[in-house]
């Protein structure tokens, strides 16, 4: 089974949660694809990126939370590589079967992602919108790997997670 991070992260570099996440799985020999980093100026090559997709059996897509969704290339890069006749119709069987772990990181606390939080919305409630694509292309998601407080997370228990997420990857 061949796992594969495509990581959206406008800043690897300056990322600390994604960073250590990206890294301790690259440490394992899971391969981390980082999109901004391929298409700096946003043209992404569709072509390359479906059979980056053919070529994966688990697709992990891992993100920081950006204003309630996901950062704005990752939403262009779903837009253009989900293609009918490819992703989804007749003909379009690419995806069937293939599994999906959606890895997020986010500024705020769990605590403020509950319905009487102070955002009034759960992170699954959230993530819906991305799980939905399951019912046109046979998508399979996985129960989403989920880091919250990143801003007030220490150094060791950031470390922590980043094992921890190593280990969801390495379960098939
Ligand atoms: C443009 C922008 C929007 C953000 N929106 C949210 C948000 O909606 N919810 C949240 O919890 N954090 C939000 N954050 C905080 C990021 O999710 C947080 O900084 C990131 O997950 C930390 O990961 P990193 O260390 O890899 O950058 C936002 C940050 C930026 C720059």
């Amino acid at each position: 089974m061949t796992t594969r991070i495509f990581l959206f992260h406008p800043n690897p570099d300056q990322s600390r949660a994604n960073k250590a996440m990206a890294q301790a799985a690259a440490e394992q020999g899971i391969e981390v694809r980082n999109l901004y980093a391929l298409y700096p100026d946003g043209k992404i090559d569709v072509k390359k990126e479906q059979a980056a997709l053919t070529a994966t059996d688990r697709i992990v897509l891992q993100f920081p939370m950006y204003w309630y969704s996901m950062p704005s290339l990752m939403k262009e890069w779903l837009d253009q590589i989900l293609e009918y006749g490819w992703a989804y119709g007749s003909s379009g069987d690419a995806l069937q079967g293939k599994q999906v772990l959606l890895a997020v990181t986010q500024g705020a606390g769990a605590q403020d992602y509950t319905a009487n939080g102070r955002f009034h919305v759960t992170t699954q409630e959230l993530l819906k919108p991305i799980e939905t694509i399951k019912y046109h292309t046979g998508l399979v998601f996985e129960e989403p790997f989920v880091l919250s407080g990143v801003l007030n997370l220490s150094n060791e228990k950031l470390a922590q997670e980043a094992a921890n997420y190593v280990g969801c990857l390495q379960e098939s």
